[in-house]
């Protein structure tokens, strides 16, 4: 029995959770594998009914589980809260809590999109690369951290450090993905700055040797940021720390068409694993049945992968999306001006599983 925690948060998160399970539980029916539910309180939704924003009790419940499905947390609702008590905490506490160091976000166009991206088609067509994002160190807990009052001034810090272990072991998964892949990783840094991108570029080097196999190159994060806008093709594995990957994600997301479409994996040497979309709450259109549930659906896809060990499921989704999206169904963050009238999340949750059963 496969133990799967829901944590819908807040904002979109409860409905593009919602799809994502009706998905999740169809294929797992279809390739006969046998799902347990739990569901928990995350983000704001958990400081409004529990004072906090993850409690002890979902912490234990995760830790049961095989895998953890999430949606988002945060909302203006919370905006005034300080960093320690804010709905965000709750999944920083959850990430460090399983270990979850390694975070896949893979950027992926597909085809029937190419149109929707703010980008030009030649520029952006047949992109296909994936961030491996270090989640549970740098300038996100390094201490000290926090606010003062330095000679009668509010002042505040926070402090970006890694050890080499940390690099080590973000660094293999890079290079195992990379194996899997088109066989490069591009190692992102700062290093003409900071004493830690040094470090990095040292680390990911040495590890490199065990992988000759594998092309490694490094790029400093602000011309990275500007290459994924020029020549994003080129790029397959990117491998960086906790905040510059949180940035370059949600630009790759943007490349694909849609921060709707972006899916994610968070693993470590335990055995849970967490899968939420890249995309955030957006509480302007929360309960409107408007949001785009597909990278929620393609984090189903990524559970099945890597937390079942179902290669052929991941695919079955992955495929359900594709084709509900090359017949040309479009939520309202992929129309652009098309003129194409939107569905709602609800419909294309149905038009997915529609394209699962036919498939
Ligand atoms: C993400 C989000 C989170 C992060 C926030 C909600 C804490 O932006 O998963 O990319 O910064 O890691
Ligand atoms: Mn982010």
């Amino acid at each position: 029995m496969n133990r799967i925690l829901l944590l819908p948060g807040d904002g979109i998160g409860p409905e593009v959770t919602r799809e994502a399970r009706r998905v999740l539980e169809a294929a797992a029916g279809r390739f006969d594998l046998k799902l347990e539910f739990e569901e928990g309180l995350i983000g704001g939704a958990a400081i409004d009914a529990e004072g906090t924003p993850l409690s002890d009790a979902v912490v234990e419940t995760a830790r049961q589980c095989r895998a953890v499905l999430m949606g988002a947390v945060g909302g203006p609702k919370w905006d005034a809260l300080g960093v320690d008590v804010r709905p965000e905490k709750g999944l920083l506490r959850i990430r460090k809590e399983l270990g979850l160091f390694a975070n896949l976000r893979p950027a992926r166009m597909v085809p029937a999109l190419v149109g929707a991206s703010s980008l030009k088609p030649e520029v952006v067509a047949g992109l296909d690369l994936l961030v491996v994002r270090e989640l549970t160190g740098g300038i996100y807990f390094g201490e000290p951290r926090g606010r003062s009052e330095v000679a009668g001034r509010r002042s505040a810090c926070n402090t970006m450090v890694y050890d080499e272990d940390e690099i080590v072991r973000i660094s293999k998964v890079a290079f195992e993905s990379a194996r899997k892949r088109r066989g490069e990783v591009t190692h992102v840094h700062k290093a003409n700055v900071l004493d830690v991108s040094q470090l990095w570029v040292e680390v990911v080097e040495e590890v490199a040797k065990e992988y000759s196999d594998v092309t490694l190159s490094h790029q400093l994060v602000d011309s990275m940021a500007m290459l994924l806008l020029r020549d994003p093709q080129r790029f397959d594995v990117i491998v960086t720390g906790n905040l510059f990957g949180d940035i370059l994600s949600d630009e790759a997301a943007e490349l694909t068409g849609s921060l709707g479409m972006l899916p994610s994996a968070s693993l470590g040497e335990g055995g849970v694993g967490l899968y939420e979309p890249v995309h955030g709450s957006a509480p302007d259109i929360a309960g409107e049945d408007k949001a785009n549930p597909l990278a929620a659906i393609l984090s189903v896809a990524m559970l099945f992968e890597h937390s079942l060990d179902a290669v052929a499921a991941a695919a079955a989704v992955q495929d359900a999306v594709a084709a509900a999206l090359a017949e040309g169904h479009r939520t309202g963050d992929l129309v652009g001006d098309t003129g194409v009238t939107p569905v709602g999340c609800r419909e294309m949750g149905d038009i997915v599983l529609a394209k699962l059963s036919e498939s």
